[in-house]
């Protein structure tokens, strides 16, 4: 009965990714989440590179933003068939970017948070520090959990490979929400308000920005998840 649900839901599913319109939409939406990705980026290191001097407090928002908005989300984007820059790359290849990216990334943020450790007497006070730090934890447990999902035969006689795969998308998953919303606490903060021109659109805008790929990058994930509970409860 359930292999009969499940291979319903699936050829449902392949006929929903085999239809045009579908395969469009993917690719329009992938686009548009790589320029909000390129933006925030951008105006994050702009903000930086607008003191005198590069310190250790630059540094840690430079690390902090290109590890998890920039090398962490294009990590996980190449796994999508929909992503334009890695489309034609095969599976194997695409891997070894994956994992690769994702190791440049926990690298660059561990040291952007130790920048900033470095140059505070109290810690974790904040909003942004304590999402900040939460955010970093699940990067390293997805990382490990990265390690055992690379080899789920060995492990899948005591848990089931789904599951171990899904334990590392989830720790990924979350660990970039918390990312972001540390980002979008430090948006907050006076001196990037006071950069931006204290207008009423523009950190709000960018807000939005941060949280709306967010959710694109991790669109795949919530597809997975979405038809694994649908077929759970058929
Ligand atoms: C995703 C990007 C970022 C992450 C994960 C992150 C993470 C952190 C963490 C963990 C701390 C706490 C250190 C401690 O308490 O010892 C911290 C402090 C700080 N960060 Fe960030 N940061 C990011 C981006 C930024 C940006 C863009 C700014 C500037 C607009 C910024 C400004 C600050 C400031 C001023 C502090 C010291 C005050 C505080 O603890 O809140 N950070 N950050």
């Amino acid at each position: 009965m359930t292999a009969a649900v499940d291979s319903d839901v699936k050829s449902n599913e392949t006929k929903l990714v085999n239809n045009v319109w579908y395969k469009s939409v993917r690719m329009t939406v992938n686009v548009l989440t790589h320029v909000l990705i390129f933006l925030t980026v951008f105006i994050c290191i702009l903000f930086a590179c607008n003191s005198a001097t590069v310190g250790l407090y630059e540094l840690h928002i430079i690390l902090c933003v290109l590890g998890y908005q920039f090398f962490m989300c294009q990590g996980t984007l190449i796994m999508s068939q929909y992503n334009s820059w890695s489309m034609y790359i095969t599976r194997r290849y695409k891997k070894h970017l994956h994992w690769s990216m994702q190791v440049l990334a926990a690298v660059l943020v561990t040291v952007g948070t130790a920048f900033i450790i470095q140059q505070k007497s109290v810690h974790f006070n904040t909003i942004h520090g304590k999402l900040g730090l939460a955010a970093l934890v699940c990067c390293l447990a997805s990382l490990l959990n990265g390690i055992l999902a690379m080899y789920p035969r060995k492990l899948s006689t005591c848990i089931s490979v789904f599951w171990i795969r899904f334990f590392h998308y989830i720790t990924g998953v979350v660990s970039m929400f918390l990312a972001t919303g540390s980002l979008c606490a430090a948006f907050e903060y006076r001196s990037f308000k006071v950069w931006t021109g204290n207008g009423d659109v523009f950190v709000p805008t960018i807000v939005s920005f941060t949280w709306l790929f967010t959710v694109l990058v991790t669109l795949d994930f919530w597809i997975l998840t979405g038809n694994k509970i649908r077929s759970l409860s058929k």
